[in-house]
């Protein structure tokens, strides 16, 4: 039996469509394996979003050389972005290359098998209006078997102008709930715990009987009527999973309503966790990169977050260094991280991307060491944060969720509470995938350290005082 190899870098969502691959090229009487000198099929699933995420890839690649000198049968594939937006000029550029298949065009793959295995190479980075993979049942790979992503909408309709998503995913469009609810159920039959609902932008999923986003205006208002907004499809979830955990990324302020803000503290089994990418705190920036609000009217959405959920935690991205960001600028986005402190966050220098609108419309004219130095900056400053975040939770109880064991000591699990914050505690008797509560008592500014208590009582809302 042939044997294929599936490598992902980038965002979880290419972690989740390399699952959908997997269960596709399974069907080809391919089995999975995890050591590249078995495989007779190399495929990696591609990032585009920061030159540094391509340079990484193109790394990768030249390694395989040497292999495919072994194994002179041996196939090289590259999905995803980069795929996407280099199309077949990645077979020039990269000789090494066999098989350039976009994010929409995973279902062609049996037919592009065949192709290659004829010694022709073979692309297909066709964008879809429809395609979800809403009917493909994904194969968990590597998996802790406790926590697992479920994908609910596919491309971005955003335009922000730093960004090279809805250039290679291509336009929004959601998922039918039924087949969500259809795989989350499988999921929950084989004893996983927690599900991320999956989306660029999770907040505008909108099914109403299918097709993009933007047609949405177009139909009859009694299908909109009846159209099942991201809030219902939580509702949804919830309800008919009330022992699984709940989360989802990637939450767009602009989108995030108080529709969705009041299902999540109605319901205890969704976490109290929202990523809220900000990118910059300055207004001139947010609008030069076609952010659709303002800072105020972020910190409003941050205001109104922790009135409805006081112990939801809020992380973010920010991007040092856009074209024209001044070191006022800067200064402005430390001040809004002043203001919201954020539990924890993901922070880049910004990176041009061919064929954005940042990339036609402005000079990248920040310099490297400016660049570098803000970045800096952010980071520390974001360090500071997360360990105030941290400690307010000792001498706290916490629901944490076992994934596996921690990776300093094979006497410790490693897990999450809900705010999504890794909680290491002694193993006892417990096992992966049970619900423990934590008494933290010791803390680091990304972990929180702890010891397991016998506490029948259930937790309100995750945190409950130890001296209640
Ligand atoms: N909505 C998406 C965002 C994907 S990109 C999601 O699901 O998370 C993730 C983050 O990468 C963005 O929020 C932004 O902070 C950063 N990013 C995107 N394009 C970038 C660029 N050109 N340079 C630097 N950082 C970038
Ligand atoms: Fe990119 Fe903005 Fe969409 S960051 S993925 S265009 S929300």
């Amino acid at each position: 039996m042939k044997k294929f190899y599936i490598e992902s870098y980038g965002c979880q969502m290419n972690f989740a469509d390399s699952e959908v691959v997997a269960s596709i090229v399974s069907k080809e009487g391919y089995t999975s394996t995890q050591s590249l000198n078995d495989a007779d099929l190399i495929l990696l699933n591609t990032c585009s979003i920061r030159e540094k995420a391509e340079q990484t890839i193109r790394k990768r690649l030249k390694g395989f050389n040497k292999l495919k000198r072994k194994n002179k049968n041996l196939k090289v594939g590259v999905l995803g972005c980069m795929a996407e937006r280099l199309k077949s000029q990645f077979l020039d550029e990269e000789k090494i290359v066999d098989l350039v298949v976009g994010p929409d065009a995973y279902k062609d793959i049996p037919n592009l098998i065949k192709e290659i295995n004829d010694g022709r190479n073979a692309v297909n980075v066709i964008l879809s209006k429809e395609e979800t993979y809403g009917d493909i049942n994904p194969i968990r790979l590597s998996s802790n078997g406790v926590t697992a992503f479920v994908s609910i909408t596919r491309g971005c309709d955003n335009m922000c102008t730093f960004c090279v998503v809805p250039f290679t995913r291509g336009r929004e469009r959601s998922r039918d709930p039924k087949s969500i609810l259809d795989e989350i159920k499988k999921l929950v039959d084989k004893n996983y715990k927690e599900i991320t609902l999956l989306g660029q932008n999770v907040d505008s999923y909108l099914w109403y009987g299918g097709g993009l986003k933007k047609d949405f205006k177009k139909i009859s208002a009694l299908r909109q009527k009846t159209s099942i907004n991201f809030s219902k499809l939580l509702k949804l979830v919830a309800e008919s999973f009330p022992l699984l955990r709940i989360r989802f990324s990637t939450s767009n302020p602009q989108d995030m309503s108080s529709d969705v803000i009041k299902t999540m503290s109605n319901y205890y089994n969704i976490c109290n966790h929202i990523h809220l990418p900000v990118q910059s705190g300055s207004n001139k920036i947010l609008k030069a990169m076609n952010r659709q609000h303002t800072r105020e009217e972020y910190l409003e959405l941050i205001n109104q977050i922790k009135k409805v959920m006081p112990d939801c935690s809020i992380s973010q991205d920010i991007i040092s260094g856009f074209p024209n960001e001044t070191q006022n600028d800067h200064e402005l986005t430390l001040d809004l991280m002043e203001k919201v402190k954020y539990d924890f966050g993901y922070m880049f220098k910004y990176s041009e991307r061919p064929g954005t609108l940042a990339s036609k419309k402005f000079d990248d004219n920040v310099s490297e060491l400016n660049k570098k130095n803000r970045l800096q900056e952010i980071v520390d400053l974001q360090q500071k944060h997360s360990y105030y975040r941290t400690k307010s939770f000792m001498g706290k109880i916490v629901e944490v969720l076992i994934e596996k064991e921690s990776k300093k000591s094979n006497s410790q699990w490693s897990g999450r509470n809900q705010q999504n914050t890794v909680v290491v505690f002694e193993k006892e008797d417990y096992k992966i995938g049970d619900f423990v509560n934590v008494l933290i008592t010791d803390c680091t500014s990304a972990t929180l350290i702890g010891n397991p208590i016998n506490y029948s009582k259930k937790l309100k809302n995750g945190i409950i005082y130890s001296n209640n």
